[in-house]
């Protein structure tokens, strides 16, 4: 008999922790590891799509990312321009919709044109969304939102008024996927977090393997979402 058809998550999160980990498991500095986890998430993109989710936010970048050691820093932004190229195009060819969430003023000139080029490339579709945390943190998008909402003179705020005014207009979060061991949420999506079922797995994000995607997806669709009903 067919399993039956499991019901996927509309957006998913991902935190992709333990790049480091992994390189020194394996002998290397750790900008060998953020480059494996960077070549991981075709894989993982197209396992999730594939499955029917529709919104995938993964987090490449923390707003606190930036206190780490500049050799490294600079190394990752290297590799979200490279990757934003590669994954852009992919997208456009594959119809997805590439967004980008986070306070990208900070960013170089040269990978904010970059963002700016692949966003705009692919807005003409409308789902399923890739949605890339860049200079993220949720208590900035926060403050973003409400300086947004002051400035449009509204009195009264309605949870509405805030989902509209975040980075980037996203349905709330079903499955939050952390690798690497760590049980908590890192100032990631803290707001679209509110209902999401939180999956945290040991596995280093590099060693995160079609299997394990697909474990996540088996796990979410046991869970029993009541939304705070009964
Ligand atoms: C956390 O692991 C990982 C990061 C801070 C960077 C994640 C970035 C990528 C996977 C590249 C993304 C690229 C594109 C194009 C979206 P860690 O360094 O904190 O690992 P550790 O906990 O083992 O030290």
């Amino acid at each position: 008999m067919d399993k039956p058809k499991l019901s996927p998550p509309i957006h998913v999160g991902v935190i992709m922790d333990g790049n480091g980990r992994w390189a020194e498991k394996h002998g290397r500095n750790r900008s060998y590891g953020h480059k494996a986890g960077a070549n991981l998430i075709e894989k993982v993109s197209k396992i999730m799509f594939a499955s029917g989710v529709e919104y995938l936010s993964l987090y490449a970048f923390s707003t606190e990312n930036f206190a780490r050691p500049k050799e490294e820093v600079d190394y990752l932004m290297n590799l979200l321009k490279t990757g934003i190229k590669k994954y852009g195009k992919a997208c456009f060819d594959n119809k997805i919709k590439l967004t980008v969430s986070g306070d990208l003023n900070a960013l170089s000139e040269e990978l904010q044109s970059v963002i700016s080029t692949y966003v705009k490339k692919t807005e003409i579709f409308e789902k399923p969304v890739m949605n890339i945390c860049l200079n993220y943190g949720a208590r900035q998008e926060l403050c973003h939102a409400f300086n947004h909402i002051i400035e449009s003179g509204i009195s009264s705020v309605t949870p509405q008024d805030i989902d509209n005014a975040l980075y980037t207009k996203l349905p709330p979060l079903d499955l939050i996927i952390r690798t690497g061991g760590e049980k908590r949420l890192s100032n990631f999506m803290l707001w679209q977090a509110v209902y999401a079922e939180l999956y945290f797995t040991d596995v280093l994000w590099p060693d995160f393997t079609e299997e394990e995607c697909l474990n996540a997806l088996e796990w979410f669709s046991s869970r029993k979402r009541r939304f705070g009903k009964i």
